[in-house]
């Protein structure tokens, strides 16, 4: 998610669960192939499993884009179908191209010929006045005819005309039966579902339709529930027993990157919701507004900040 599942936001992120699939925010090929690489592209080795997001439309601009997202490391390469801003609009690519299907799956080929690992697309149900029966069994078939691995479906249609970004994620009304249908029409394929899942119950009962769930501003809003998705999910124990463990192990991370110069609220700002509804939580939050902001801010403002706020166990994360 562009602006908020930066490297810092998916290494707290890891700390949390170790399975989840992570993915970076969307980059375009434009910025991967002419921009500054290592800032846009650069990892933590912790992060795997970590999948790079594409915004694009010109097969050969993906297919680069795609090589060097591969030798970078990253696990998966996925293409960007769903996103309905004005400049992704005039780029032609993101959920405009929902109306293209056989140029996405052109792009499609074109990465799956450039990389070995999977080569995923997220799409929406459809776009303005498109059938959403039509338009998302169309865009399924095209890509993965060309090859997609794995589809992610953000349940609700995106009106290009007329909502804002912000918008178009909430207003478009959701329809899961649409993705559970596609599922069943598609049986061989993984399909993985997106668009308002809260919590880790209602992520459970999606499986019972699809093969996975994606999870967005949940995640980064209450990411005290990622402690939940090793044990439930995956058969493990999580990480770390709580999130104040999980802190504690991300330190040695924090400070190697503070001596690279990362200011500690290009990190902390990820951490707001860690202790939502625990006592202290405001507490908590305020020191790191307060001080966390500040030119030289270090570690010691964290711990002070976590010694204001009782602990989160991942017992309760699966509520
Ligand atoms: C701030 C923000 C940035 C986003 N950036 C991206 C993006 O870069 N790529 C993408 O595929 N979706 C992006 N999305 C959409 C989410 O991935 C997701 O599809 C959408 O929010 C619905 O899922 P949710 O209800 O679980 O958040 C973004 C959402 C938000 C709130």
């Amino acid at each position: 998610m562009m602006d908020w599942t930066d490297r810092h936001c998916r290494v707290f992120h890891r700390h949390l669960t170790r399975h989840a699939l992570l993915y970076t925010e969307m980059v375009t090929t434009g910025a991967v192939i002419h921009g500054d690489r290592a800032r846009l592209l650069g990892f933590d080795a912790s992060e795997h499993p970590v999948a790079l997001q594409l915004g694009g439309s010109d097969p050969r601009e993906l297919a680069l884009a795609a090589q060097i997202g591969a030798d970078f490391g990253y696990d998966e390469i996925n293409l960007n179908v769903g996103c309905p801003s004005d400049r992704v609009q005039d780029g032609r690519f993101g959920a405009c191209l929902m109306a293209e299907p056989a140029l996405v799956a052109s792009c499609v080929d074109a990465m799956k010929r450039a990389v070995r690992v999977p080569v995923t697309v997220k799409c929406r149900i459809g776009i303005d006045d498109q059938d959403p029966e039509v338009a998302l069994d169309a865009l399924a078939r095209a890509v993965v005819a060309a090859g997609s691995d794995v589809l992610i479906v953000h349940a609700r249609k995106a009106w290009l005309n007329g909502l804002s970004p912000k918008e178009n994620r909430d207003i478009p009304p959701l329809d899961y039966d649409r993705v559970y249908r596609l599922k069943r029409a598609m049986p061989d394929v993984p399909i993985i579902i997106n668009g308002g899942i809260s919590g880790i119950e209602e992520a459970k009962a999606h499986l019972a339709h699809v093969d996975g769930v994606m999870l967005g501003r949940a995640a980064y809003h209450d990411p005290w529930r990622l402690l939940a998705v090793d044990p439930e999910f995956f058969g493990e124990a999580a990480p770390h027993a709580t999130m104040q463990a999980a802190f504690e192990a991300m330190t040695p991370y924090i400070a190697e990157q503070l001596a690279r110069g990362t200011r500690l609220h290009a990190i902390t700002r990820h951490f707001v919701g860690a202790f939502h509804a625990v006592p202290g939580a405001r507490a908590f939050r305020r020191h790191l507004a307060e001080h966390g902001t500040r030119p030289g801010a270090g570690l010691d403002v964290l711990r002070d900040a976590i010694a204001r706020v009782s602990d989160r166990a991942v017992a309760e994360a699966a509520e």
